[in-house]
């Protein structure tokens, strides 16, 4: 995944083009890069590193214009180097491009470009667009026609931003990624995500495949590739600026885990009375699930470990209901029909796994509904329904406050879902689970400001691999405290259910081998058991439970956990998870919000 943004206005686009790119950059760090229109011709600057990097390169060079490009890499098509670093030009630098995305017949481009005589000089996919660009541009009455017969010739997924010498302009198209137009009175800004450009404007419209965008100082035009006029709606975001900030944290994850309770009270807001016990979904009258007889759930990475949580939800309401992982979903013929429910979990709404299962679904004629934290995601766009899971903008690579929105959303699914669908069983003690969940911001409040999780963490730095287990719902838990674990801190982290690890995985279990056990109140006198057998080989157990809970005594080390109702004890236990995450990794002076080789979201298959 990569991020672009472009701005069109009146003074220096540089700064903004800047700022966007450093709001933008959970969508990929290796590289960035700058072109801006200067009145002479193009200025390029880019180069591998961070966006810090690249504007401190800026600072020092001269570089202003009020029509400019932005990129910020995440490398698919050859190392990050400056070379490859966007934008890329044409042979004469008349033309500059970003791309976020796959041209898929790049190569048969490349090939007949060169028959023309362009010269290549990296090993981008995207350079074939300028050099196609200049192409038409030597062919055609204006830039506008010459960037549409660009655009026409591109097979794959993009998004694109473009500026040509002598233009005031930028030209902008999407098929596949994302791409935002932000309108701000008379300045216009068009990017992969809303963040680049929030604190200009929250009044945006998200362009569809197919559209062609022009940019200009005090106009924008949004056309069809045969540049039929298109009308599209604008919108406006209820995300705060602020929140695409890190405040006072030194970190956006540690803020992201801070700010949960607030998250959390918003998923929620609305959707619950915990009086009656009841949920209502504006999005979901009653009956609006009749006909669903099946659910499956598809996601990737921690949004699957949510769809797990919520697999599990679902079948103790009497749903038949089974997560994959969206990669795996597409290599086995897993069946479908009319009366299947697919859901697709996805906080970004653009990862490229979870797009296919969702498309593979439609295909085969399932119902499918995006659970997603993106307003205009992809997934919420090409699902029949949207549900949000309102947790506001997550920068950190490390998916946090989304993780507890996500699994708090599917809870409220499955209590729809039970009511609706024909076997459902609703539970009968909902109402306390209910109650429960009004008070759970609180919770968590109390359990952030007293955890002890900064100790445990620094107790154990030095191990030689940490392992997670957990049981019923508290076994997706252990999978993303294994996940977080080894994902920031670049230390050897594993998570298994409780019960399993005594086929296997406990071989590996030694002194130095520190267990960190989730009880949530699903069996967990077994999984007690299978901790204290990692303890009799010597191992640490850290129990994640509540207060005068069993294992605490047993255990070696104990965050707590406050009392809550089962259904969510496991959601509170992994938040102190995400807290060893952090902490450790802070430790270590690892990269927490950019860990190395990672994206925020992976658009690629
Ligand atoms: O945007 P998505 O929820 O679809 O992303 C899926 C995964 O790539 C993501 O959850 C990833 O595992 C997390 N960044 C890990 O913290």
């Amino acid at each position: 995944m990569c991020g672009i943004i472009a701005r069109a206005g009146r003074g220096d686009a540089v700064p903004l083009v800047l700022s966007g790119l450093e709001n933008l950059e959970y969508r990929g760090y290796d590289s960035a890069g700058v072109a801006v229109r200067n009145g002479d011709g193009i200025d390029v600057y880019k180069r591998s590193g961070e966006v810090s990097e690249l504007s401190a390169q800026i600072r020092d060079g001269v570089a202003s214009g009020n029509v400019g490009i932005g990129h910020t890499r995440w490398s698919t098509h050859g190392p990050p180097t400056d070379a490859n670093a966007h934008p890329h030009t044409d042979g004469d630098g008349e033309v500059a491009v970003v791309h976020n995305g796959i041209i898929e017949n790049h190569e048969a481009l490349r090939e007949r470009l060169a028959d023309l005589g362009c010269e290549f000089t990296s090993d981008t996919d995207t350079e074939v667009v300028p050099h196609l660009f200049e192409h038409y541009l030597e062919r055609s009455e204006d830039a506008e026609a010459a960037f549409r017969r660009t655009v026409r010739d591109l097979e794959g997924s993009y998004a694109i931003a473009a500026i040509v010498d002598g233009e005031e302009a930028v030209y902008g198209a999407r098929q596949g990624s994302p791409l935002v137009l932000g309108v701000a009175g008379s300045e216009y800004f068009l990017a992969s995500d809303v963040p680049a450009f929030l604190e200009h404007t929250d009044t945006v419209v998200y362009l569809e495949d197919d559209d062609v965008a022009v940019l200009r100082p005090d106009s924008v035009g949004v056309t069809d590739l045969d540049g039929g006029d298109v009308a599209r709606d604008t919108e406006h975001v209820d995300w705060d600026p602020e929140e695409t900030g890190k405040g006072k944290y030194s970190h956006y994850m540690l803020k992201e885990i801070n700010v949960q309770p607030t998250s959390l009270a918003n998923t929620i807001e609305g959707r619950i009375d915990a009086e009656d016990g009841e949920v209502s979904l504006e999005e979901f009258p009653p009956g609006a699930f009749e006909g669903v007889s099946e659910v499956q759930l598809v996601a990737c990475g921690t949004s699957y470990h949510a769809a797990l949580y919520g697999q599990q939800l679902l079948q103790s309401a009497g749903i038949n209901a089974s997560a994959y992982r969206a990669s795996e979903y597409g290599t086995a013929d897993v069946p479908v029909t009319e009366r299947t429910l697919v859901i697709g979990v996805t906080q970004s709404g653009e990862t490229a796994d979870t797009l296919g299962a969702i498309r593979r679904a439609t295909d085969r004629g399932a119902r499918t509904l995006a659970v997603t934290n993106v307003v205009g995601s992809t997934a919420a766009r090409e699902c029949d329904d949207a549900l949000f899971i309102r947790a506001g903008p997550e920068i950190g690579v490390a998916a946090t406050k989304t993780f507890t929105s996500q699994a708090v959303t599917l809870a409220l699914l499955a209590r729809r879902l039970a009511v609706d669908v024909p076997h459902g069983d609703p539970r009968d003690d909902f109402e306390a689970v209910a109650k429960s969940l009004e008070r759970l911001p609180d919770a968590l409040d109390r359990m952030l400001s007293a955890s002890d999780a900064r100790e445990v963490g620094r107790h154990y730095l030095g191990s030689d691999a940490f392992f997670f287990i957990g049981r019923g719902r508290c076994y997706p838990v252990a999978l993303e405290g294994a996940l977080k674990f080894k994902e920031i801190t670049y230390e050897h982290a594993e998570g298994f259910a409780s019960g399993e690890l005594k086929h296997g995985p406990l071989s590996l279990v030694t002194p130095n081998t520190p267990v960190f056990a989730v009880f949530g109140g699903d069996q967990d006198e077994k999984t007690l058991k299978n901790a204290s057998e990692a303890q009799t080989r010597g191992a640490d157990v850290v129990a994640v439970a509540s207060q005068g809970h069993p294992a605490v005594d047993a255990a070696d080390a104990h965050l707590t956990v406050p009392d809550v109702h089962p259904v969510w004890a496991g959601l509170l236990a992994n938040v102190q998870l995400q807290l060893v995450s952090y902490h450790t990794a802070n430790q270590l002076d690892r990269a927490i919000d950019k860990p190395r080789n990672l994206a925020k979201s992976v658009t690629v298959e």
